[in-house]
C-alpha cells in the first residue's frame, strides 16, 4: 500500500539571476526547497545564452515582456533543480506565488515572489506548470536525465 497520499512526482525550480546574485537569498531559497520536503534529484549552476532563453520561453514571443524576461535570463547565473515530492509542481508554484510581485504580495504575502520578487520580470524563481511542461523542462535543462529510469529506481523507496 502508498506512504505516499498522492503520487510522487518531479519538477523543474530555477533560482533566476535576481536571487543568484544575492547569496544571502540563494541561501534562503535553497533552505526554503529542503524545509518543504522536497528531494533535491539533481542541481546545477547554469548561464543561458539569448538563444537559450528565447528558446526556452518561445510561448511568451511577441508579449510586452519578452525582449526584457530573455535579456534578464541570459544576464548571469541561475541555478536549476529538479525537485521530487508527492504533487511537486504544484507544492513548488504555491510557494513560489503568482507571477506578478505586487499581486504576489497582495494575496500570497509569505510567498517566494512576494518576498524577494523585484520587478514582474526579476521574479526570483521559475517552475513548471504541470507534468507536462515539468518533462519538458527537465529535458531542456538535464538532457542526461531520464525521468522514467528516475522514479522506477526511486519510487518504490515512497510506497
Ligand atoms: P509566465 O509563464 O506567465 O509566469 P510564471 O513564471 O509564473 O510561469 O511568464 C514567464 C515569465 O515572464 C515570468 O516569470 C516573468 C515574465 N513576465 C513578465 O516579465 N511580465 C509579465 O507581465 C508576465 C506575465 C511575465
Ligand atoms: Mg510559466
Amino acid at each position: 500500500t502508498a506512504r505516499c497520499a498522492k503520487a510522487l512526482q518531479l519538477t523543474l525550480a530555477v533560482i533566476k539571476p535576481d536571487a543568484v546574485a544575492h547569496p544571502l537569498i540563494l541561501e534562503a531559497l535553497h533552505q526554503k526547497i529542503l524545509e518543504n520536503k522536497f528531494i533535491i534529484v539533481k542541481s546545477k549552476e547554469i548561464v543561458w545564452q539569448r538563444r537559450d532563453s528565447e528558446r526556452f520561453y518561445a510561448e511568451h514571443k511577441g508579449r510586452f515582456f519578452y525582449q526584457r524576461l530573455v535579456e534578464f535570463m541570459s544576464s548571469g547565473p541561475m541555478w536549476a533543480y529538479i525537485l521530487a515530492r508527492e504533487e511537486a509542481v504544484s507544492h513548488w508554484r504555491a510557494l513560489m506565488g503568482p507571477t506578478k510581485v505586487f499581486r504576489a504580495r497582495y494575496v500570497a504575502p509569505g510567498s517566494i515572489r512576494a518576498g524577494f520578487g523585484l520587478t514582474d520580470t526579476r521574479n526570483t524563481t521559475h517552475g513548471s506548470d504541470s507534468e507536462d511542461s515539468a518533462r519538458r523542462e527537465i529535458a531542456f535543462f538535464f538532457p542526461e536525465f531520464s525521468v522514467a529510469e528516475w522514479m522506477e529506481s526511486a519510487e518504490p523507496a515512497f510506497r
